[in-house]
């Protein structure tokens, strides 16, 4: 069993856990993840290590609420123990000084840009990031974020708090400031990665987002996280999760992400908490 140390909302249905597991702990790197399952009967969920201190022998997760599963877990709280823990899975994100290097978490996905956010930030980058939630009070991670950033944005959908609009915008508002910039990492929802790339595209930034397939081992066995990429197929588990965003078929993601709506949906309806 792994003990969770501290359980505290971020915001509305986002959850950061901090969960004893001190082997995870000690050799996890920036982009990737673990497999939790909550109990012996639990579904299997992928979840990015948004933090490690290997000192105290804890990683952070942050989940948000949307399934039954997910649902489930933001009922735990500190003292709580998860039956599985195992990681750290997926290839880590490739780090280099890219030079300047904009980092954009949409939603809860700033749990997953922060990390690589950190790591860009100490292989010497110039790091920007861009932090967009739908309204102020689902702005997550704001003062990590900054804390890791040379120039740090928030974008709210509704104007609430920050730049008004989508990440996108302000993207293309630092790429028309005639800024020079080397690389993009965006995470967040499948239309808004897909949209990073479509901005990204026409002026040859590198760009790189983090997909979120259906998972199931999380070691290359099962096919269930299978993605196009380049007009192969990859697996999201293992070559992933970060891919080339000017290679991604997102629409392949997002239909095969939909697979199992209405499960997901049923099971979702009878979860009573
Ligand atoms: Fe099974 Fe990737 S999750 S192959």
């Amino acid at each position: 069993m792994y003990r969770i140390v501290s359980a505290i909302f971020l915001a509305e249905n986002i959850k950061k856990f901090e969960i004893e597991a001190p082997m995870i702990a000690k050799k996890r790197k920036a982009g990737q993840f673990v497999i939790i399952r909550i109990d012996q009967n639990g579904e299997r969920i992928p979840l990015t290590i948004a933090d490690s201190d290997p000192e105290k022998g804890t990683i952070t997760i942050i989940a948000q609420g949307v399934g039954k599963s997910t649902r489930e877990l933001n009922c735990k709280e500190a003292g709580d123990s998860i039956a599985d823990v195992v990681g750290p899975l997926g290839t880590p994100s490739h780090i280099e000084n890219f030079g300047t290097a904009i980092s954009i978490g949409g939603g809860v996905g700033t749990a997953i840009a922060y990390p690589t956010a950190a790591a860009l930030k100490e292989a010497g980058n110039y790091v920007i990031t861009i932090n967009g939630a739908r309204s102020k009070d689902l702005v997550i991670l704001e003062d990590e974020m900054k804390a890791v950033s040379d120039e740090a944005y928030i974008t709210t959908d509704d104007g609430s708090y920050g730049f008004h609009g989508f990440v996108t915008q302000k993207l293309q508002e630092l790429i028309d400031s005639g800024k020079k910039i080397d690389f993009v990492l965006a995470i967040g929802p499948i239309p808004m990665m897909k949209a990073v790339a479509d901005v990204t595209r026409p002026y040859g930034i590198k760009t790189v987002v983090s997909l979120n397939p259906i998972m199931i081992d999380g070691t290359g066995m099962c096919g269930g996280c299978r993605v196009t990429v380049g007009g192969e197929i990859k697996f999201g588990c293992i070559d992933g999760p970060e891919f080339d965003a000017h290679q991604v078929d997102f629409k392949n993601l997002a239909d095969r992400n939909r697979i199992y709506q209405h499960e997901e949906k049923e099971a979702n309806d009878t979860f009573a908490h």
